[in-house]
């Protein structure tokens, strides 16, 4: 199981925070993007966000809660980009959309919230690299796992052969919660390492 960290729920500057996840043992930074339109909070400045995350090391899963998440994929482009997760409701054309993302060199994935069933999107199962399933209500860090989703989890681990995709789970995600998640691929933590004091500690605590 891969860990990406999610650095918006943080004991230390966004900065430091970014740096302590770059040198620590996660596979990914987990880039969470919020518009203030999807979701109530308005997190990033996408300028900012580039310059804040030009010079890492570790490769990006990054997380857009935006309308229109189009709107950003050339300027995150230039970033080291593993995945780029999209909410398809937030497009009018998620096929195209997911299909640039993989013309552009990098993995794209579908963000599926708690209250969204699979079968609302299993026509882009066949294209996507990646099944982002929700465990909270996209919008904030620090918020409790909801225990409703793991039969969607299950759901959609039994359709992985069929459709050749990686799962992975955001939110939530603790040393107690994390049992729930054992055979997922990835998992997406925020407070629980970036509110601790040892980042590696708290990561291994998962794997
Ligand atoms: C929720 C975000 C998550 C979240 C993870 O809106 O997409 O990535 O912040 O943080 P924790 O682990 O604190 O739930
Ligand atoms: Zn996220």
């Amino acid at each position: 199981m891969k860990v990406a960290v999610s650095y918006i729920s943080s004991n230390y500057s966004l900065p430091e925070t970014i740096k302590l996840i770059d040198n620590s043992n996660a596979d990914y930074i987990h880039v969470d993007l919020m518009d203030g339109k999807y979701v109530e909070d308005n997190n990033f400045d996408i300028n900012e966000t580039v310059e804040l995350l030009n010079n890492t090391n570790k490769p990006l899963d990054v997380h857009l809660m935006t309308m229109n998440p189009e709107k950003y994929i050339i300027k995150l482009s230039k970033l080291n980009i593993d995945c780029i997760n999209i909410h398809p409701k937030t497009t009018e054309y998620p096929e195209q959309l997911i299909s640039i993302i993989k013309s552009l060199g990098f993995k794209a994935g579908i963000a599926i919230n708690p209250d969204e069933d699979i079968k609302e999107f299993e026509r882009l199962f066949g294209d996507v690299d990646r099944i982002l399933i929700m465990s909270v209500v996209p919008g904030k860090g620090g918020q409790e796992f909801l225990t409703d989703v793991i039969s969607k989890i299950d759901k959609t681990i039994k359709l992985k052969d069929k459709y050749n995709y990686t799962v992975a789970v955001d939110g939530g995600i603790n040393d107690k919660t994390i049992d729930n998640v054992k055979d997922v691929d990835i998992v997406i933590s925020g407070s629980y390492i970036c509110k601790s004091d040892d980042y590696n500690k708290a990561i291994e605590s998962l794997k």
